[in-house]
């Protein structure tokens, strides 16, 4: 397994609509792979392929994970691929949930998202799946499912709220510059 590459706002194969998986063979196991190795180490809940360079529809995610006390490293709790996901229902509620992103790093604003989603999807095996989803293991998913139609946490944002947000993420990168 290894590392893959983080993109970041603003390259543009986050602003594209990744293209669905024809066969989940043992080359796209290898990929969801490095990719959930890569969420991991990035100590995100969630990462789509988009994010790491390749415009395909594929989200790995794990929002059942717990952070360890001492070492800051995150125990894994419930990992799962989703390929070519779709939402197939969701509820009329929504609730507010404070997001981030690994690609607008040290960043995060509430975004409104559906309380609860149904999502339809191939899991790791190529078999055909669903699952239902509320609150944060929802949000993730949207935020995720996002990701594949090229739009970030921050496209929901009012647009004074994103301008502000902006700012701040290029205060961050400029201390963090090495
Ligand atoms: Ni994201």
């Amino acid at each position: 397994m290894s590392l893959l590459p983080l993109f970041e706002y603003p390259h543009p194969i986050l602003r594209q609509k990744a293209k669905p998986v024809e066969t989940v063979d043992e080359e796209l196991r290898r990929f969801l792979d490095d990719m959930l190795e890569t969420m991991y180490a990035d100590k995100g809940v969630g990462l789509a392929a988009p994010q790491v360079g390749v415009s395909k529809r594929v989200i790995v995610i794990d929002a059942h994970q717990h952070e360890e006390d001492e070492s800051g490293d995150f125990r894994p709790g419930q990992p799962m691929y989703l390929v070519n996901p779709e939402i197939v229902w969701h509820s009329e509620e929504t609730i507010l949930f404070c997001e981030g992103c690994l690609s607008v790093p040290g960043q995060n604003a509430d975004v409104e998202r559906f309380q609860s989603v149904r999502v339809k999807y191939l899991d790791y095996d190529g078999n055909s799946q669903e699952i239902e989803a509320s609150d944060y293991e929802a949000v993730v998913l949207q935020h995720e499912i996002d990701h594949l139609d090229g739009i970030l946490y921050i496209d929901h944002l009012s647009r004074l709220k994103r301008d502000m947000l902006l700012k701040k993420l290029k205060k961050y990168r400029e201390s963090h510059e090495k």
